[in-house]
């Protein structure tokens, strides 16, 4: 392989293998340091503590932290100042703030300053760890993004593209191959796989750039309106045609014309369309002089252009010759490890887009979008993004924004993950658990109803409350 070939690669891997996340306390209280430091290396954080503002900016200054846990109320400095000082420094950086009793306007406007979120004294030590692995995963992720975007854009010159499955990265390879020549191309691929994205970076990446990219949708328009887009035509062509037009053909001299659906093209577009490829010669509609271009031409499609060959609906030459070189852009089912790494790049691009402050999505949340079958591809996980970032109010995408499509067609053995050692009898059980809690939720925690709809005794709900461990209390209270 080229040397383009492997710097992307090199730098995927190596965000990978990072070490343990790492956090900073900044607490003038002893005894909430050495508690939540306890707590936090149990799960395999690296923590480190400061006892006010300066220690805390001074360490900040030497190391890199994946998460700062910042009290709202110091002896030297005030929590919001420092929150300003931090973001100054690294404005990606979260920051949970700390917060007792009766500062929680303050923390609200911590909030509105950037926070990621807060925490009160004293806090529950579940969600204290929820929240601060998913404050951890989105800055993983955001770091992860930007290394990538950053190889890719200096490597190949890509914008907005992601991807760091082996199928991507091999189509970008390739892309960074063919692009400077000027080749036919054909981009094929499931709807919303990218196909148009491709085109843009391989016109992006050839000596045409400056040059414009014209992009044509052949499959939205009757055949002699297309004929003439893409042609032009002459003054009096057809009765319609009261002065004399350029076809975009010309527009895209010396340029990229995207030829987009071209499975929907007609059997007579088509054989004008080889001429242009063959001679790079054509005529304005109802004209008689011949026009020469220099246009370097790439199809998409989402159909299977050979099977259309074979039932005569494409012409065999035309597929021949379009297929010079062809990019096969896999379904996003086929590369999940792509998945979260898109999700992120939505994510941030809608927050940017609604001036919302950088948003997480929690790990439970996330197990259905890898599961799911994306028939829409990436445009439907960009959709999906763009809803829950609209509908979000907190600091991080639970899988209540999920729409339920998704949720509901996740494999239900996914339930288990992480738990390499459950059996049939433990992920029948956790089904069981989720019934249960989806009827109980349904029926606003009233047991006797939920009893009745499951048409069941009220004692035999209640044995199965018990055996499953379903606390109730806590559960009416979230
Ligand atoms: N690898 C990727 N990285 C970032 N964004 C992507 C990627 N692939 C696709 N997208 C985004 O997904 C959306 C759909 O992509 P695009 O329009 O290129 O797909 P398409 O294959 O042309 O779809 P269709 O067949 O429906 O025309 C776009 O908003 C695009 O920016
Ligand atoms: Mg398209």
């Amino acid at each position: 392989m080229s040397e383009v070939a492997v710097y992307p690669r090199k730098t995927a891997k190596a965000v990978e293998a990072i070490t343990p996340p790492s956090i900073l306390i900044i607490d003038d209280e002893n005894a909430i340091r050495e508690s939540l430091q306890t707590l936090l290396e149990l799960e395999n954080y690296r923590v480190e503590l400061a006892e006010n503002a300066e220690q805390g900016l001074a360490f900040l200054a030497a190391n890199t932290y994946d998460l700062v846990l910042l009290d709202i109320s110091l002896p030297d400095r005030n929590g919001l100042d420092v929150l300003e000082d931090i973001h100054e420094r690294d404005p990606g950086l979260p920051v949970i703030m700390i917060t007792a009793h009766g500062t929680v306007d303050y923390a609200i406007r911590a909030m509105q300053s950037g926070a990621s979120n807060f925490i009160p004294k004293p806090w529950d030590n579940e969600k204290l760890l929820a929240d601060v692995s998913s404050a951890v995963a989105r800055r993983r992720a955001e770091e992860e993004n930007q290394q990538l975007k950053r190889a890719l854009k200096q490597r190949y010159n890509f914008e907005n593209i992601v991807g760091k499955s082996e199928k991507m990265l091999r189509i970008f390879d390739l892309v960074a191959q063919v692009a400077p020549s000027r080749s036919t191309i054909l981009i094929q691929g499931e709807s919303g796989t990218g196909k148009e994205l491709i085109a843009k970076a391989i016109h992006a990446n050839s000596p045409r750039k400056d040059r414009p990219f014209v992009p044509v949708n052949t499959g939205s328009m009757p055949a002699d309106l297309l004929e003439s887009t893409l042609f032009g035509h002459v003054k009096g062509a057809f009765t319609s045609a009261i002065s004399s037009k350029k076809g975009l053909f010309e527009v895209a001299d010396r340029g990229t014309i995207f030829l987009d659906e071209i499975g929907s093209m007609g059997l007579d577009t088509q054989a004008k369309i080889l001429r242009v490829l063959q001679d790079k010669k054509f005529m304005h509609l109802g004209g008689i002089q011949e026009i020469q271009v220099d246009v370097r031409i790439i199809a998409a499609t989402n159909e299977d252009l050979k099977l259309m060959v074979k039932e005569g609906r494409f012409r065999e030459d035309l597929f021949y010759r379009l297929n010079v070189i062809t990019v096969d852009l896999p379904p996003l089912r086929d590369r999940s490890e792509d998945i979260p790494l898109l999700a992120m790049h939505f994510l941030q691009r809608f927050c940017t887009e609604n001036g919302r402050p950088p948003l997480g999505i929690s790990t439970e949340a996330m197990r259905p979008l890898m599961d799911y079958m994306w028939p829409g591809n990436v445009r439907e996980l960009e959709n999906v993004m763009e809803r829950a970032v609209v509908l979000s109010s907190g600091s991080t995408i639970g899988i209540d924004l999920i729409s339920d499509h998704i949720v509901g067609r996740a494999p239900i053995t996914s339930i288990l993950e992480g738990r390499p050692d459950a059996s049939l009898f433990d992920i029948m059980e956790e089904c069981e658990r989720r019934i249960i809690i989806d009827m109980l939720e349904k029926c606003s925690w009233n047991q006797t109803e939920a009893a009745d709809r499951f048409h069941v005794p009220l004692s035999t709900l209640n044995q199965k409350i018990k055996r499953l461990n379903i606390d109730i209390k806590k559960k009416i209270k979230e």
